[in-house]
């Protein structure tokens, strides 16, 4: 009998229970394996808090958002190089985590997050862990699968505050900006900003000039148009900013940016063309709540895919969507890469089509 730890890390999405019931469904019910759960992401493994999960813990969860293991953003192997000795208080982690792996006599080790997450999974793997990863995280910047389960339901949260938005903006005549989630990606923004109608949408691989997006708003004004919504991915940069050195850009961002880049950008409007504007930031109500019917099922599909994997003792890879289907990638393919919306993506053109300004 095989004994697998589980745990959820990085930030938490709709579609965590739903995974986490897919992968213990199936690998307990289906291929008669031990689990064991482990608590707040790789803090759990560290400390060595974790409970063994019966059918009961994962039933009934499908359509709960969170995570009912808890997460945490635990980096164990940030600023740790096996190359020179490591850092020691790093390299402690790394060995506590070794040291529960093995003392609960684990086979096997289902990692449920981002980038950061499934990057950690592959460092574990090379120290020789038998690791398996799923594809998680609203900003759907994972290298290696179409999509990551969380971003539909995102999507859809992003979706109906721009419709609402809309409404209040159209009755007052005003320029609404909505900074929405997306790390360095522009996902989020740009479906939410095409599903929603956005007039603007800024995402951070297309740098944005203010003068270009005051034209567009201007001539919308002219045709009779006397509100627009400009949607604003966190991530999101002027061109300004694009040409600074990293450091440079995280000063400026810092000085301009206050609260935000949504409060800038409203700012930026204003002063380019002296329409009433006001700033709305989504913030973390775009990751809570029930998972969208899209998600429970990739997340469910994930899940038992990763309970495959685990059956047939195919470590080191991370369970993904490709061409419809349930496939996988080798760890490495993900690990500290982040799948940014290319130059030539479909959904650029489209929101072009039909007349949105993408910043410049
Ligand atoms: O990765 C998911 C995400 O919500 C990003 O969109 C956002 O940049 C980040 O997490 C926020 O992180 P935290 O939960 O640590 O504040």
């Amino acid at each position: 009998t095989k004994t697998l730890g589980i745990l959820t890390a990085g930030g938490d999405c709709p579609g965590l229970n739903a995974a986490i019931r897919g992968v213990c469904r199936a690998a307990h019910d289906r291929y008669g394996m031990n689990i064991i759960g482990i608590a707040n992401g790789y803090s759990g493994l560290i400390t060595g808090d974790t409970r063994l999960l019966k059918p009961e813990d994962f039933s009934g969860i499908l359509t709960q958002g969170g995570t009912i293991l808890g997460a945490s953003r635990e980096k164990p192997f940030k600023d740790y190089h096996p190359e020179n000795g490591g850092n020691e208080w790093e390299s402690d982690k790394v060995a506590a985590i070794k040291e529960t792996y093995h003392s609960l006599g684990l086979d096997c080790l289902v990692v449920l997050g981002g980038n950061g997450t499934n990057t950690t999974g592959y460092q574990l793997f090379r120290e020789g862990l038998n690791v398996v990863g799923l594809p998680k995280t609203i900003d759907n910047d994972i290298v290696g699968t179409d999509r990551c389960f969380g971003f539909h339901s995102a999507l859809s949260i992003g979706t109906e505050a721009i419709d609402r938005l809309h409404t209040t903006a159209e009755s007052h005549n005003r320029v609404m900006v909505i900074e929405l989630m997306g790390h360095k990606a522009g996902w989020l923004a740009l479906y939410s900003g095409v599903a929603g109608g956005g007039d603007v949408i800024l995402i951070p691989e297309i740098p944005y000039d203010i003068t270009a997006i005051g034209r567009h708003l201007i001539k919308r004004s002219q045709k009779g148009k006397s509100f627009s919504i400009v949607v604003v991915a966190e991530g999101a940069l002027s061109l300004e900013e694009a040409g600074m050195e990293k450091k440079e850009r995280k000063k400026h961002r810092e000085k301009t940016a206050t609260p935000s880049i949504g409060y800038r950008v409203a700012r930026e409007i204003e002063e380019e063309t002296g329409m009433e504007t006001r700033a709305t930031v989504l913030g973390y109500v775009q990751r809570g709540g029930i998972p969208s019917a899209s998600d429970r099922v990739l997340a469910t599909s994930l899940g038992t895919a990763a309970a495959d994997l685990l059956a047939r003792g195919e470590y080191g890879r991370m369970v993904c969507l490709r061409h419809d289907q349930m496939d996988s990638v080798d760890l490495s393919e993900p690990a500290g890469k982040v799948r940014a919306v290319p130059e030539d993506h479909f959904m650029i053109d489209t929101a072009i089509s039909v007349g949105t300004c993408m910043g410049v």
